[in-house]
């Protein structure tokens, strides 16, 4: 089950403010809604996490200038900020950076970032191919600042549309539909040759159970902790056994002294995940041709096999470390870590002071009830539904047997003749470009791709329109 209720609670938690001076992308466009020269604009993002701002410096260090524009919702950067706990880490190297993997010289590296800094050599003595997530944020925030004249924050795109009257030839321009509180009346749109979609992962809640005040979703988790006020957190649950719930049972033995942690999970305690050097390979850029050439069992198999990369997995230093911190418990006889194993949680009540949480075990099947202050539920993501801003395209985008957009190497949305602008994905691909969809791994790569499709589309445009 998605959490849109969730989502909106996540932006009403955001840290930062809309910075001031900030310059609206789309500001000075005209009444009709096209660009700032009276055309509409070349590319419309939506969304602006990692992906968005690997495709704006793909655009940037493109020798073809090109007119784009970009709507987030949040009302600055924020970057899965819910979960940005001390000391956890990337879970990619430093080098899949914004820019690297497809322009080796790019200033927008995180070398260039480190060396802007002051602290490359230190990093580099460091010998940790992996930065901490804070870090990475820092990094995206520099690299966000030489872009902000393209983003507009506090934007939500709710809905693209076709533009200009139907019955003439195929429509070549989209309208995209903001909700920007401050634009008068509070809505505004633009126009766009192409847009492209990067909304990133939708929090997913266990069958049944409704994120509340005393039931979190991973994604809100630290929001919810800094701002509760229910007294003394003594006993809270942590559901799931991917690294989000890891890091999170981390986080509360660390945090909460007196507290007593629940980890419920499916299995026995958390599985490593494997990025070991050969299977790591299924990241590579070249994986994403094989992935998309192959056939559907060849998918299947990839998918099968490489799973345990990134899905319900976790690092081997949180699992040591939680491992370590539950075996002193024993020996100190202070037993605050309580892992659950074989176990699913089936619902969840609030019943006087308590939050009762009934927990299924799989060896089995029988039920009983835990007692909890507060539920976290790390419970995972769905990929990023696409259908939730190009609904009105429906009826000309076709899906596949499994109603699935179907989607060209180059992440352009197939479309009917009805329509020659562009509609690309960046997330939403697992089924035609594999497991790097919707990781950091591929996004330089993938960002200058989808520029090249534009770039492209453009000058086939402009030569059809001169003969
Ligand atoms: P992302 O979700 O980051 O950004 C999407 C943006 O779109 C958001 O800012 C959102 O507000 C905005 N948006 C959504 N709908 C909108 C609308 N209608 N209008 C306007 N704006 C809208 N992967 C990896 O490879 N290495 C890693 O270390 C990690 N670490 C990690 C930590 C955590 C806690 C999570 C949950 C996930 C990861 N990931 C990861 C995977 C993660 O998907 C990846 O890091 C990026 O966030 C993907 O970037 P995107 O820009 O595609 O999505
Ligand atoms: P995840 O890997 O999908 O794990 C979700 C977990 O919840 C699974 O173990 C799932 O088990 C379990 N679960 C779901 N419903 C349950 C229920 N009712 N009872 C018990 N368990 C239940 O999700 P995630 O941990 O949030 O990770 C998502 C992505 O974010 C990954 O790419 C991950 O690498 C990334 N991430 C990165 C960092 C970092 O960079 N430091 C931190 C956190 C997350 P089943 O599969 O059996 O349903």
């Amino acid at each position: 089950m998605s959490v849109d209720i969730q989502e909106r609670e996540n932006q009403e938690h955001r840290e930062r403010p809309i910075s001031e001076g900030v310059t609206r992308a789309g500001e000075r466009d005209r009444a009709d809604g096209r660009g700032p020269e009276g055309e509409p604009y070349d590319v419309v993002g939506i969304g602006f996490g990692p992906s968005s701002l690997s495709l704006a410096i793909a655009l940037e260090e493109h020798p073809e200038p090109l007119r784009a524009a970009f709507f987030e919702r949040q009302p600055a950067l924020g970057w899965h900020q819910g979960m940005l706990v001390p000391s956890a880490k990337m879970q990619v190297s430093f080098l899949k950076d914004l820019a690297t993997f497809r322009n080796p010289t790019s200033s927008f590296s995180f070398v260039a970032y480190l060396h802007e800094r002051g602290r490359l050599a230190r990093f580099v003595n460091n010998q940790d191919f992996y930065p901490t997530r804070r870090e990475f944020h820092d990094y995206l925030d520099w690299a966000e600042t030489r872009l902000r004249h393209r983003v507009s924050y506090g934007a939500e795109v709710t809905a693209v549309e076709l533009a200009g009257a139907a019955g003439r030839g195929p429509a070549d321009r989209v309208r995209i539909e903001v909700s920007d509180p401050a634009a008068p009346g509070g809505t505004r749109s633009v126009e766009a040759r192409n847009v492209v979609v990067s909304t990133g992962l939708v929090p997913r809640m266990p069958a049944g159970i409704e994120a509340g005040g005393h039931v979190w979703h991973s994604s809100a988790f630290l929001h919810r902790f800094r701002g509760w006020s229910g007294g003394p957190l003594k006993r809270v649950a942590v559901v799931g056994a991917g690294q989000s719930a890891a890091e999170i049972v981390r986080f509360l033995y660390d945090t909460l002294p007196d507290a007593r942690i629940s980890a419920i999970l499916p299995s026995y305690g958390y599985s490593i995940a494997d990025s070991t050097p050969f299977a790591n390979q299924v990241f590579d850029p070249g994986a994403v041709d094989d992935f998309y050439r192959g056939s559907q069992r060849a998918k299947d198999a990839i998918w099968e096999r490489h799973r345990n990369t990134n899905y319900s997995v976790v690092d081997d230093e949180v699992i040591r470390g939680l491992y370590q911190r539950a075996y002193d418990d024993e020996v100190s006889g202070e037993r605050r870590l309580d892992f659950v194993n074989l176990s699913r949680v089936a619902g969840v009540a609030r019943t006087g002071d308590t939050t009762r949480v009934t927990v299924r075990s799989l060896a089995d099947e029988d039920e009983y009830d835990l007692d909890v202050d507060v539920l976290v539920c790390a419970s995972g993501y769905d990929p990023m539904d696409p259908a939730r801003v190009l609904g009105g395209l429906d009826k000309y985008c076709p899906r596949d047997e499994q109603g699935r957009y179907r989607v060209g190497r180059d992440y352009r949305v197939a479309t009917t003749d009805d329509l020659s602008c562009g509609i690309y994905l960046q997330g939403g691909t697992e089924h035609t470009h594999g497991l790097s969809s919707s990781l950091l791994s591929n996004i330089a790569v993938r960002g200058g791709e989808i520029a090249d499709s534009i770039i492209a589309g453009r000058t086939a445009r402009g030569k059809g329109a001169a003969a």
